[in-house]
């Protein structure tokens, strides 16, 4: 019998494969509405994002499937502990039921627990920590609760796309300060650590309308963990300035260097920060959207009333198993070896790109790495599609990639301003969160641009 993805699967792929004409690279439905009724200018008339363009041309590749290195998603579960309490959770009445809207009690009181060592005193669970839908919802939350329309915010590029939509929702104006690669990244492999912020440039981006910057450490595309001197220059100029950190934290359970968190550098810093955080990243299970932040009782509450007016609350179940990932991972050697696991994957990946003689950015944490492709030749007469050869080098470099040797990797022009988009057109970023096997036949894949590459 034919099943229906058979039939189907080649149909879509026939669809993805024809190039887009440019009408349909922005919302259809959004173009078939008329008259008084419309979308919301927030949400209509975006440019096609780089995920959608990443998955359309690997649904259209002829080279199937794909190794999809593109997405920061796990490629295994997590482990049996947690695995085992959502299961037991979802057999308990009141935990399918709905949360209190600040989070479950079990989940703040081990968030709590698990970082007041590193805040060097008991975190209050009942007024300084929230749980959100992710850390994106918490982020989104953190700007609603304090950005007024006008009001700025500091965003360094490259950025974690979803920043940007979440500043602009309650009409913030985002002022952005790039981050710089090391002069020598497209001949040398370098650590993560050389990519630098110019801090006359950050200075000169204060105005006295800033209300709050965002840091991300470990970050994401780079791998770079913030030192601590880079830390303080940063929170030295927020105390002057009064304005609050947002620091997302994401991946601060996977650092290879010593790992700073800036809203323990002082009391001064700690009450202008707000700490962001994801279980989903921490516990492979970024499917489940359970998040947290972290701050003064002054500021979190204001962020969970705007988590309650987004969202009410947050999974049951999921929470009270990220409670028991929490309460129980120290003992478990989970988060030892949480960072083993994924810096021997990096180990493991990275080895391809001496092989090829590519250079990369050595991650200091997080599981992306950047890798300069200047030396990739791709071939002059290559049939882009149009909304591929619209875009930077990087994004031909990812559809090349993708359409040549299977791998899927994501652009990093996506991540800066147009304006800046150049000092990144080399790079591609790939997610090295996947199985080891996995591994192993995006290295095997990878060889076949052997030919391409110039020396
Ligand atoms: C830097 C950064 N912040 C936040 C998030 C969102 O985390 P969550 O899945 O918990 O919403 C991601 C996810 O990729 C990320 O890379």
């Amino acid at each position: 019998m034919t099943s229906l993805t058979s039939v189907v699967l080649p149909l879509l792929r026939h669809q993805l494969s024809r190039p887009l004409p440019a009408s349909t690279r922005r919302f259809s439905s959004a173009m078939a509405l008329n008259g008084k009724i419309k979308p919301a200018a927030r949400v209509a008339g975006r440019r096609q994002d780089v995920w959608s363009i990443i998955n359309e041309a690997a649904a259209a590749s002829p080279v199937q499937p794909i190794v999809n290195m593109g997405q920061g998603f796990f490629g295994y579960n997590p482990p049996d502990f947690i695995l085992n309490a959502a299961k037991d959770a979802l057999n308990r009445v009141e935990c399918n039921q709905y949360s209190p809207t600040r989070g479950r009690p079990r989940l703040l009181k081990a968030i709590a627990d698990a970082y007041s060592p590193f805040w060097g005193r008991k975190i209050d669970p009942n007024t300084e920590v929230t749980i959100t839908t992710g850390a994106n919802e918490g982020m989104l939350s953190a700007f609603m609760a304090f950005i007024e329309p006008g009001d700025e915010v500091i965003v360094f590029e490259p950025f974690f796309d979803q920043y940007i939509s979440n500043i602009e929702m309650p009409g913030g104006k985002i002022v952005y300060v790039p981050m710089h690669p090391p002069a020598s990244g497209a001949t040398e492999t370098s650590s993560a650590g050389e990519w630098t912020v110019n801090f006359e440039e950050l200075e000169k981006a204060i105005t006295p309308k800033t209300k709050m910057i965002v840091i991300n450490t470990p970050h994401n595309p780079i791998g770079k963990v913030f030192r601590k001197d880079e830390l303080e220059k940063i929170a030295d100029l927020c105390v002057k300035n009064q304005i609050i950190i947002l620091s997302d934290e994401v991946y601060d359970r996977l650092y290879y260097v010593p790992f700073t968190r800036i809203a323990t550098l002082s009391p001064e810093v700690a009450k202008l920060t707000i700490t962001v955080g994801s279980a989903g990243k921490n516990f492979y299970a970024t499917g489940w959207r359970v998040g947290w932040l972290l701050g003064p009782a002054e500021l979190i509450q204001y962020v969970s009333a705007a988590h309650t007016r987004i969202c009410y609350s947050s999974v049951s179940p999921l929470q009270e198993a990220c409670a028991v990932g929490f309460e129980q991972a120290e003992k478990e050697g989970f988060w030892d070896a949480s960072i083993a696991d994924m810096k021997a994957k990096m180990n493991r990946f990275n080895q391809i790109w001496k092989e090829l003689d590519l250079p990369y950015s050595e991650p200091e944490g997080g599981y992306f790495v950047m890798v300069n492709l200047n030396k990739v030749q791709l071939p002059e007469d290559y049939p882009f599609p149009p909304h591929v050869a619209d875009r930077p080098r990087d994004f031909k470099l990812a559809w090349f990639l993708i359409q040549e040797v299977g791998v899927a990797a994501i652009p990093p022009t996506e991540f800066y301003t147009d304006d800046n988009a150049k000092i990144v057109e080399d790079y591609l970023r790939f997610a090295v969160c996947k199985p080891d096997e996995v591994l192993e036949t995006a290295k095997e894949r990878l060889r076949g641009l052997k030919k391409y590459i110039k020396h």
